[in-house]
């Protein structure tokens, strides 16, 4: 396990030892003894926080949100393959550079998830992308599932798999400078789906990743993803949804994950693509809201929403009103974790041609800034031109 200098804690741990010396400052202040030991008490137990308590706060402090660049080299390719775009390593890592040089890219985004291949890729300068990350002061993320396989027994179902080697796999990450990951489960809905075994399985897995993660001092982003392919209404997506999230807290809770540190990543509530009828964004905001309101306890940081294919401006102006509507009364921050939703318009300007690196980077920081102003509820869809 890597040792990290914060969290050693360099005071005495013992409450009466703390006690007897907080005896003599209260001699010379006038202050209570057992006041001045109540203050020490709360800077001792501040000071022995891990330190992946105070990454889970900065990940969507300032309204910014996550990038998710961690699409497997299949699922990149795949995305490649509809421009004409060579899938290639070296394609997959030009792309990334595009990315993650992006200028300014900072400003709306305080974290990047990237995939394995890309956490060890670097500039065509010979930077590390992680390092150019640091650089630009955003914190690095890691996809650490190794994707989602058919679950025995119930066709049309999958479960997450990738905790075989987990910890010494995050350790590993630790120390090529990553400091949260993530782990998405898909949860399908359809005639009799999902199946208790499904959400369980995969509500277990997510438990168990997570306590891998904080006690490697990563941070879990945990990403239930009920997805949003079918004829199913909204209510229906609203009810699996409630389900998989009350799951997912019980499975954390009894694997004594920390929910202070750690951030949320479920998909908004929405009726199904195929579902005749669609949903206003004041009706999916209330909606999607509530339900996070049962489900979510107040100590969980953030929630990063997936965009799950929703079309990029959508997604945003989805945001947007929930936090326009809503946001005084949340205990925690709404944010965004999107891929496609930012990354969506620069593929399809760069289609893998260098002299449309900066138009391409101009789209992905328009996109970025638009969902730091959902997440401050000030996006107009109206508004948004490009
Ligand atoms: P989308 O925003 O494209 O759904 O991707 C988010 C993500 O990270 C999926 O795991």
């Amino acid at each position: 396990m890597p040792v990290m200098s914060d969290e050693k804690s360099t005071v005495d741990s013992h409450p009466g030892g703390e006690h007897s010396r907080a005896g003599t400052a209260a001699d010379l202040s006038g202050q209570t003894e057992s006041h001045l030991a109540c203050e020490a008490y709360e800077r001792r137990s501040k000071a022995s926080e891990p330190a992946y308590i105070g990454v889970a706060k900065t990940l969507l402090a300032d309204d910014k949100g996550l990038l998710a660049v961690d699409e497997s080299p299949g699922t990149c390719n795949q995305r490649f393959a509809v421009f004409g775009i060579a899938q290639s390593e070296a394609a997959r890592r030009a792309y990334r550079e595009l990315i993650l040089t992006a200028p300014g890219l900072v400003d709306s985004i305080g974290g990047v998830i990237l995939h394995d291949e890309t956490l060890h890729q670097s500039t065509k300068w010979g930077q590390a992308f992680v390092e150019v990350l640091r650089e630009a002061g955003i914190v690095t993320g890691v996809k650490v599932d190794i994707g989602a396989k058919d679950l025995a027994m119930h066709p049309g179902e999958k479960i997450t798999e990738g905790l075989d080697g987990l910890r010494e796999r995050l350790n590993t990450y630790f120390r090529v400078g990553a400091r949260f990951a993530k782990w998405r489960a898909v949860i399908t809905i359809g005639h009799g789906l999902p199946s208790r075994a499904s959400i369980e399985a995969n509500a277990h897995a997510l438990g168990r990743y997570a306590a891998l993660c904080q006690e490697a001092g990563l941070v879990p982003v945990v990403e239930p993803e009920v997805l949003m392919e079918g004829h199913h209404s909204l209510t229906t997506c609203l009810e699996v949804t409630e389900q998989v999230l009350l799951a997912v807290f019980i499975q954390l809770d009894h694997q004594d994950v920390r929910l202070d540190g750690m951030i949320l990543k479920p998909n908004m509530v929405l009726a199904g693509l195929d579902c005749p009828q669609q949903l206003s964004a004041e009706e999916i905001a209330d909606v999607t809201v509530d339900c996070l309101r049962r489900t979510v306890p107040a100590a969980v940081p953030g929630i990063a929403f997936l965009s799950g294919g929703q079309p990029a401006k959508l997604a945003s102006q989805r945001l947007s009103t929930m936090n326009r509507r809503s946001r005084s009364r949340l205990p925690w921050a709404l944010g965004f974790s999107f891929a496609r939703a930012i990354q969506q318009p620069a593929l399809e300007i760069w289609r893998g041609n260098d002299a449309n690196v900066l138009p391409a980077q101009q789209a992905l920081l328009h996109r970025a800034r638009c969902n730091r102003d959902a997440c401050r509820g000030t996006y107009e869809i109206a508004s948004d031109q490009q």
